[in-house]
């Protein structure tokens, strides 16, 4: 038996090597930011009760949801100093630290669902994985949210003109950032669960997020406007702290990549259904005007946000770039 002392624990952990388990349950905490009943709420939920299963209790993975534990961007310092075990940030926050993980925050980087997954088992999926490595960090699954829809209170956001003046939230994203400069708005960072206060005080005018974080945190009540814009992607990278994945015995490490797989088969179908229906939800409770927009305005703003593709091309690399626009084809 080798005894060790994973970071969250002050007693030796013993392991043995026979039964390939720990002589007492493991604990691994898993933070978010979400509501429970979001698609990554959910996902966390299923991989903990996967995990327990699969491991014949030696696991437990604790969810610790809405932010109770870190918020953002903190929770991704937190992983990398093992002070967690388990995260899932948006990859805008992942790209604090690994810049490439932008691609995902291009504007219209993926057209359908079925590019999202693509992207996640294919290349682009792989070579973010890599990049995480040297952060201390290990990539272990995608979990998709769904696709960003635009709000505000100001007015209806139908032209890239009517964004012109308006301060919009936005996440620690660069690429964010320069979508929103390009229709001459303003930005302001905020944390996930400042958001609703942020809009509630006016400190930002309107933000970009899924129908389920809109949803959740009821941010319709205090947005008057909503285009189904489906501009941007948000999802999110299922991260473990690298020092503590290397210490695990295999036979664990190999039921929690089965957990995990299970859970993102569920995960990325039961988000499609959970944004439809949470829109339908917001649809009946409130009274923000929805706009759907039109292939004419989407060919607009296309168009207006274009400029970021090559100018991200240095931070991003030109091949996760090229890889995104074959998907597009
Ligand atoms: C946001 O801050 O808008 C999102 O990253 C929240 C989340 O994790 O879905």
């Amino acid at each position: 038996a080798i005894g060790f002392y994973p970071a969250f624990v002050s007693a030796p952990v013993v392991i043995d090597d026979e039964q390939t388990g720990f002589d007492k349950e493991l604990v691994i905490k898993f933070s978010h930011v979400v509501a429970e009943n979001t698609p990554k709420g959910l996902a966390a939920q299923e991989f903990a009760r996967l995990v327990k299963e699969k491991t014949n209790n030696q696991v437990k993975v604790e969810v610790f949801p809405n932010g109770v534990l870190y918020n953002e961007p903190d929770e991704v310092e937190a992983l990398m100093h093992g002070k967690v075990q388990m995260i899932a940030p948006s990859f805008s926050n992942i790209s604090e630290q690994v810049p490439a993980w932008q691609v995902f925050d291009l504007p219209y980087a993926f057209l359908s669902n079925e590019a999202v997954q693509e992207a996640f088992n294919g290349e682009i999926g792989r070579m973010l994985y890599q990049k995480l490595e040297s952060k201390n960090m290990v990539g272990l699954a995608y979990w998709g949210n769904g696709f960003k829809q635009m709000t505000s209170n100001r007015g209806p956001l139908i032209h890239p003109s009517d964004f012109k003046g308006q301060r919009f939230r936005i996440l620690p994203s660069q690429v964010i950032e320069a979508q929103f400069r390009q229709f001459d708005a303003k930005t302001t960072a905020i944390p996930f669960n400042d958001v609703y206060r942020g809009f509630e005080s006016g400190i930002a005018d309107g933000g970009e997020n899924t129908i389920s974080n809109i949803y959740t945190k009821r941010f319709y009540q205090v947005q008057k406007f909503m285009t189904l814009s489906n501009h941007g992607y948000l999802g999110y990278g299922v991260l473990m702290n690298k020092d503590y994945w290397d210490h695990l015995p295999d036979v664990l490490k190999q039921q929690i990549r089965a957990a995990l797989e299970e859970t993102s088969r569920w995960a990325n179908q039961n988000a499609v259904q959970m944004n439809e229906q949470q829109l339908e939800e917001i649809r009946q409770r409130s009274t923000i005007q929805i706009h759907v927009q039109t292939s004419s305005e989407r060919a607009e703003w296309m168009e207006a946000l274009n400029p970021i593709y090559s100018q991200f091309q240095r931070i991003i690399g030109k091949e996760l770039i090229d890889r995104i626009r074959e998907l597009q084809k």
